[in-house]
């Protein structure tokens, strides 16, 4: 894929205009007279599946019901110096809201004195950008199908007035069964209302829209403009809009014409020129029924919705995987790696900034939690 084979790191804070990112954040009331928490001493850390900007991604195992979970460990010092309590607090907030067949769910959250811990479904097909580079490009069969479970997860998080900001191969996982699963709401935003703007530039500089720079305030549609992004790359196996240097981005690229590769299905690049209009008021997907009208383009003529909100599509690519540890979709560069023990890691200082309701465990986890005799758990109450 493309032409650079290490994963893009997110620019988190490219600049940083207004602090629309400051608000109160909504505390939620505790429905429980007693708190049940998970600690890191309750998983099993195994293998090392991923690197992202602030920590880490690690595969491990629930001792209490011996499953597999994808644990993300956020270092609290690397948050702090680079301002990101916030978007963390906000990453956890949005996850426990959302219930969407194409995201992925968060089982619990929780911290210490060094980290936090966000621990999700764990998804075993891996993310899209090992798959785009082991393929080159997908087949129209593919995209289409892939495209359609992303463009029904997003028109759930805009419904919802969620702006996800950081749509890209790395963020797009596939499960076993081959389906979508989006991950890292790291960047995500919940706006007040369909009509509440966006200022903060962020994102990866490659999906990036161009209303983001312009500073008047952007909308859910910054999301639409990416998945133009994604589907020129899926299709092509290169990027609309190649940024070489992270950071420095020159609004004059979006205006250049953009080039379509001859074998190109007329209706994908029709569909791509519409998502990729600069003005976001004129581009598809714009609006109250901006994915209805995305999901009516003739892209996507023979596509069932309903079949494919319900998973009754059996997914062109099915991962090949032998057992539930098979990691064959997942980078060797980190699953070769030893698993750190983050109970002590040299590099994080000890930071006392506590994160307010943060501690989360999922319904599910917390009955099965629930059913273990009190003598074999351990801080697990209080
Ligand atoms: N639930 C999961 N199951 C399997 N792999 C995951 C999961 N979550 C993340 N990963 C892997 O870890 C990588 C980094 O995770 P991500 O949440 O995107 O972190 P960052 O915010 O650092 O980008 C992903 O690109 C993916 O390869
Ligand atoms: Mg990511």
């Amino acid at each position: 894929m493309g032409c650079c084979h290490k994963k893009r790191k997110k620019n988190v804070l490219l600049k940083k205009k207004f602090n629309d990112d400051d608000e109160d954040q909504n505390e939620e009331p505790d429905v429980n007279s007693i708190i049940i928490r998970l600690c890191y001493n309750d998983f099993i850390p195994l293998k090392l599946l991923g690197r992202g900007s602030f920590g880490q991604v690690v595969l491990a195992r629930l001792k209490i019901n011996n499953k597999l979970y994808a644990m993300k460990v956020l270092d609290k010092s690397l948050l702090k110096n680079r301002h990101q309590e916030l978007h963390t607090q906000a990453e956890r907030d949005l996850m426990v809201k959302i219930h969407c067949p194409f995201i992925v769910s968060i089982k619990s959250a929780f911290q210490d004195e060094k980290y936090l811990y966000l621990v999700s479904d764990f998804v075993q097909g891996g993310d899209m950008y090992f798959h785009m580079h082991e393929a080159h490009k997908f087949s129209f069969e593919l995209t289409q199908f892939y495209i359609s479970e992303i463009v029904l997860a997003l028109e759930y998080l805009h419904k919802n007035n969620m702006v996800y900001r950081d749509l890209k191969p790395e963020n797009i996982l596939l499960d076993a069964k081959g389906h979508i699963k989006i991950t890292d709401f790291g960047l995500s935003k919940m706006l007040n209302s369909s009509k509440d703007k966006a200022f903060t530039i962020c994102g990866t500089p490659q999906y990036l829209a161009p209303e983001m720079f312009i500073q008047k305030g952007y909308d859910c549609c910054v999301d639409w403009w990416s998945l133009g992004c994604l589907i020129y790359e899926m299709l092509t196996g290169k990027l609309p809009f190649p940024v070489k240097r992270e950071g420095k981005i020159d609004l004059n690229l979006y205006k250049k014409k953009l080039q379509f590769p001859r074998h190109l299905n007329e209706d994908a690049i029709d569909l791509i020129s519409k998502l990729l209009v600069m003005d976001p008021k004129k581009r598809l997907g714009a609006g109250k029924d901006g994915a209805k009208n995305i999901k009516n383009h003739p892209f996507f003529e023979e596509i069932e919705w309903a079949d494919i909100w319900n998973k009754r599509i059996i997914p062109p690519f099915v991962p090949n995987l032998e057992n539930e540890l098979d990691l064959k979709y997942f980078d060797s560069q980190f699953t070769d790696e030893p698993v750190e023990s983050f109970t002590k890691n040299p590099r994080s200082r000890e930071v006392s900034y506590e994160y307010k309701n943060f501690t989360y465990v999922t319904e599910s986890v917390k009955n099965e939690l629930m059913t273990i005799p009190t003598e074999n758990m351990e801080n697990n109450y209080n």
